[in-house]
C-alpha cells in the first residue's frame, strides 16, 4: 500500500489584490504520477513554487512526507527530498553527459550508479559527449536525470515538454513513468500531447481552484473540460 507523500489543504496565493490560488486541496501517494493541467495563467506554476518554498501561500498547510513545510525556506525543502527541473537547461555544457550526472550524484543520496542514471534518462549512448552538444529534449532528460540522482521522494516538473518536438515529448513521458517506481513525479503542463502520452491521474486547475481530478482519458472525455480548456487553447 503507498501512503500519501505530499497533502496540501486549502491553499490560498495573493498576490497585492489578486487571488492567484483559493481553497486549493491535492495529495499525491507515493511512486505514483500525477499531471496538473490548465490554461496560462491558471497557477500551476505559482502552485509548485508554493511546494518549493519559493513561495508562502497567504493561507493553508502543506505536509511532506508528515511534517508541515509551507513558509520552510527552499534549501530546507529541497534537503527534505523535493526536488525541482526548471524550464531553462541548467546542464554543465563543457562537461560530458556522464560527468554531469556524477556530479549530482556526488551531491545526493541515490544509492543509483552513473550507468544506471543514464540508462533511466534514455543517454546511455551520449555519455561521453559534451552536455553542450545535445539537442533540446536530451538535455531536458539529462536534468530530470541529475534531479532525480540527489536522491528525492519528489521530483516536481514544469511544463517539461516545452520545446520538444512529438517524438521527444512521446519519450520524455515514457521516462517519467520509468522514473516512478524510484520517486514520486508531479508534472505540470499545457501541452495536450504530452498529457495524453503520460495517460495518468490528472487535475484540472481552473479559476484557482482544483475543479477535476480523473485519469486522463476521463477528463479528456468530459465536456466540461473541453468546454473551458481543450477546445479553447
Ligand atoms: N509573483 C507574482 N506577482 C504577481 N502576480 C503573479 C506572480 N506570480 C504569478 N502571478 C499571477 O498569478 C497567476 C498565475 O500565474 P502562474 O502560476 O504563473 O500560472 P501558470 O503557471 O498556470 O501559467 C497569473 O495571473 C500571474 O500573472
Ligand atoms: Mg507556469
Amino acid at each position: 500500500m503507498n501512503g500519501t507523500l505530499l497533502q496540501a489543504e486549502g491553499i490560498g496565493m495573493r498576490f497585492g489584490g489578486f487571488q492567484a490560488l483559493s481553497g486549493v486541496d491535492f495529495d499525491v501517494k507515493e511512486n505514483s504520477v500525477a499531471c496538473i493541467i490548465g490554461p496560462n495563467g491558471a497557477g500551476k506554476s505559482t502552485f509548485l513554487n508554493i511546494i518549493t518554498g519559493t513561495l508562502t501561500p497567504t493561507a493553508g498547510t502543506v505536509r511532506f512526507a508528515g511534517q508541515a513545510i509551507a513558509g520552510l525556506a527552499p534549501h530546507r525543502i529541497a534537503r527534505l527530498g523535493i526536488a525541482r527541473k526548471f524550464q531553462i537547461p541548467s546542464v554543465f555544457p563543457s562537461m560530458t553527459v556522464a560527468e554531469n550526472v556524477e556530479v549530482a550524484l556526488w551531491g545526493g543520496r541515490s544509492p543509483a550508479g552513473i550507468d544506471e542514471m543514464l540508462e533511466i534518462i534514455g543517454l546511455s549512448r551520449r555519455r561521453l559527449d559534451l552536455a553542450g552538444d545535445l539537442a533540446h529534449g536530451e538535455k531536458q532528460w539529462l536534468e530530470i536525470g541529475m534531479a532525480i540522482a540527489t536522491g528525492p521522494k519528489l521530483l516536481l516538473l514544469d511544463e517539461p515538454t516545452a520545446g520538444m518536438t512529438p517524438e521527444e515529448t512521446r519519450a520524455t513521458a515514457e521516462l517519467i513513468h520509468r522514473l516512478s517506481n524510484r520517486c514520486t513525479v508531479v508534472a505540470v503542463e499545457h501541452d495536450i500531447n504530452f498529457v495524453r502520452a503520460l495517460d495518468t491521474d490528472t487535475l484540472v486547475l481552473h479559476q484557482g481552484q482544483f475543479f477535476r481530478r480523473a485519469p486522463f482519458v476521463e477528463i479528456e472525455a468530459d465536456e466540461a473540460v473541453r468546454d473551458v480548456y481543450l477546445g479553447r487553447r
